[in-house]
């Protein structure tokens, strides 16, 4: 009989397969197929991003041609699509819209035939659903105009407005937030995948593993406190009272960061930019005093989900919609992950450690 391997628990530090697609460690590197993801989103369009995880290199200017021409088209709601969007959005309006979110991409009949398509018409109707159910039929997503790209039609669809300077600011967040290895809901997604259960089955067990405070959902619990602070010292007396509390402060922490978290760092250059244009440099203040305060209490560093959320904010996007934003850049990292796995595909099932009880014999014990 082979013996089983006793690892840690939550696979901490566990490597359980190979990957090409991307790369991170404890001193704060992310790379996406060779490049560095925050040179990436200071100078590469999102679809060229998208394009490069998807099929492992950058595009040409034809393909990229082919590939923004390919995402548009499929960006497009077909008749009962839109529909299923629109009854699960007003059956259940008080719904997390990620949660309506997943039931939508579950129920969906897509177009395309083969995997790979089908894989890329997900990702990109992701916005498109986002904004139906949010919305309903008394906004329909605006249509984008034939110039703009993935980023920019997004955020029109969900702000209702056209401005390319902070659609820009837009875009290099999605790309920041567009993959990251073997992160929790990735990994439910290969473990549906490795069932071969399917496109669809995979990215519905992806957006329900995204939606954890833990995981994904950490990117505005943070936020509502943040807009009440009036000061510095009440800032830095929040992080000492939850640490007294040995409660945890959202937006902080990771399981392979330790010093520090390169899209948080590279975020927070940016909400400087746009603080300044509107006038919001306070805001930017009390999130620094807090981080650093963990820092100096705790040495746990920021992760991207703290800036996330300021940065979103400052980009005059409503707070529903941060996660669901997540949710729509790594679905194309979630697309790059379903290939790989099926390519080489080896059922994900660990064993366990069975500690209950044993040989009792049913109908002999005391009540
Ligand atoms: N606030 C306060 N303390 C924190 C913390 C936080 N956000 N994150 C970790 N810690 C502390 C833990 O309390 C623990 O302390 P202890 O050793 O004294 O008990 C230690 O750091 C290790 O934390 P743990 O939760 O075991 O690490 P992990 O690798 O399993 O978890 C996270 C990583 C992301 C789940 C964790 O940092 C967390 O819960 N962060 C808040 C949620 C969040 O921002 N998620 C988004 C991730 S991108």
């Amino acid at each position: 009989m082979t013996e089983s391997i006793k690892v840690p628990k939550g696979l901490e530090r566990v490597i359980v397969d190979q990957t090409s697609i991307s790369s991170t460690d404890s001193k704060g590197h992310l790379i996406y197929r060779g490049y560095s993801a925050t040179d990436l989103a200071a100078h590469a369009s999102f679809e060229q991003t998208a394009y490069l995880l998807i099929n492992g290199k950058l595009p040409s200017s034809a393909q990229l041609t082919e590939f923004s021409k390919r995402l548009k088209e499929m960006s497009n709601l077909t008749t009962q699509q839109e529909a299923l969007a629109e009854f699960i959005g007003t059956t259940y309006p008080d719904n997390p819209i990620i949660d309506n979110l997943r039931t939508v991409i579950s129920g969906i009949k897509l177009e395309s035939k083969d995997e790979s398509s089908q894989l890329l018409e997900m990702a990109a109707k992701i916005p498109g659903i986002i904004s139906k159910l949010y919305y309903g039929s008394a906004q329909s997503p605006a249509k984008g105009g034939a110039q703009s790209g993935y980023a920019a039609t997004f955020y029109r669809m969900i702000t209702g407005k056209s401005d390319i300077s902070l659609s820009k600011h837009f875009e290099k967040l999605l790309i920041l937030y567009m993959e990251h290895e073997f992160n929790a809901s990735t990994f439910a997604l290969r473990v549906t995948a490795s069932t071969l259960a399917g496109p669809k089955p995979s990215f519905t067990s992806a957006l329900a593993t995204l939606k954890g405070p833990l995981h994904g959902g950490a990117n505005s619990e943070i936020l509502n406190y943040l807009l009440s602070v009036k000061s510095r010292d009440e800032a830095i007396k929040y992080v000492d009272s939850k640490l007294a509390k040995k409660e945890k402060i959202m937006g902080f922490g990771h399981r392979v960061y330790k010093d520090k978290d390169p899209r948080a760092e590279f975020v927070k250059g940016q909400i400087r930019e746009v603080a300044k244009r509107n006038g919001m440099e306070k805001l930017l203040e009390f999130a620094e005093a807090i981080e650093e305060r963990m820092w100096e209490s705790k040495r746990i560093p920021a992760n991207v989900d703290f800036y996330a959320a300021i940065y979103l904010y400052m980009l005059g996007i409503k707070e529903p919609f941060y996660l669901p934003i997540f949710a729509a850049a790594r679905s194309f990292g979630w697309n790059a992950h379903y290939k790989e796995q099926v390519a080489d595909n080896k059922l994900i099932r660990p064993d366990s450690e069975y500690i209950g009880p044993k040989n009792l014999k049913f109908g002999h014990d005391k009540a």
